[in-house]
């Protein structure tokens, strides 16, 4: 069902538990105080926020990124664009396979990466992450979104029971068995957070444990805690939960850390990917 908001702005659900595609909007104008409350909505009601076919600059996406909070600091040293692109604004970074002198000009370069909660190692996490697509490749680079709320109230009761109130230990870590990467990352920090996350703003309670960065459960031995983990891996990341989106260059993605997992499929290394990332800044973790 197609739910109008404002008088511009039309909200079509994406998938049955996450995501939905914002139309009617072109965001390199200033929003209107209406459509930014609308577009908030969205995002909480959402999860994942998709607009089509934007053509921003980089202050247009630094000022659409405010209009959610308070506009992340990057977490790794600035970069610059490849020959034929200006300089990138502080708080604005590439996620790029694109190589230069052998050396890939974006983070997060190469193939597929595992479900994941952005900067959960981090004592205070970044709320959402935003993507502007302006280079894809021909086949594969998707991105899947998971509900942490649909599998959270979806768990197996007498599972949940042995978790309910336990904090997870999570690493930096993005599949790397080596330390850092020797670009000023902040790697293998640490943190310890609820496995189940009460969301601030809608009071809704999902699951905040990943495959990627969850390494154990405090006050659980390893032998006790992996099979719960690993029941609760499998469990968030079941297809009806999810939601898989496959990019086009204009593409304007949002997604909520706080209540969702995403992953990146495969594809082919020697076609360029080219994306600028912003983030909300953290606010709380309620206990
Ligand atoms: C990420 O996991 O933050 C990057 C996702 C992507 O490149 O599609």
């Amino acid at each position: 069902m197609n739910v109008m908001t404002t008088s511009k702005l039309e909200v079509v659900p994406l998938s049955k538990h996450i995501g939905a595609e914002l139309r009617g909007l072109d965001l390199s104008q200033p929003l209107s105080e209406a459509d930014v409350a609308a577009i908030n909505k969205a995002w909480l009601d959402h999860i994942v926020i998709l607009f089509r076919g934007q053509r921003l600059s980089q202050e247009d996406q630094l000022r659409l990124t405010a209009y959610f909070g308070e506009v992340g600091a990057l977490g790794r040293p600035p970069k610059y664009f490849p020959p034929g692109f200006n300089k990138l604004l502080p708080k604005i970074m590439m996620i790029s396979n694109i190589r230069e002198n052998g050396e890939p000009i974006g983070a997060l370069p190469d193939g597929e990466m595992m479900f994941h909660h952005d900067m959960i190692h981090h004592d205070l996490p970044h709320n959402g992450t935003m993507l502007y697509s302006l280079e894809i490749p021909t086949y594969g680079g998707d991105t899947l979104f998971a509900s942490g709320y649909a599998a959270y109230d979806t768990f197996d009761p007498a599972l949940k029971a042995k978790l309910e109130g336990k904090k997870a230990r999570h690493h930096y870590n993005y599949g790397s068995t080596q330390k850092g990467d020797g670009k000023g990352t902040e790697a293998f920090a640490q943190s310890c957070h609820p496995v189940f996350r009460t969301h601030d703003q809608s009071g809704r309670k999902s699951t905040y444990v990943n495959r990627l960065m969850t390494t154990g459960i405090e006050g659980m031995s390893d032998q006790e805690a992996q099979p719960l983990l690993d029941a609760l891996f499998d469990h968030t990341e079941k297809p009806e939960f999810i939601y898989r989106h496959q990019w086009k260059v204009g593409d304007v993605l949002l997604w909520d850390n706080r209540c969702s997992t995403h992953a990146r499929d495969d594809f082919p290394a020697d076609q360029r990917r080219l994306m600028l990332r912003t983030t909300v800044a953290g606010t709380v973790i309620p206990t």
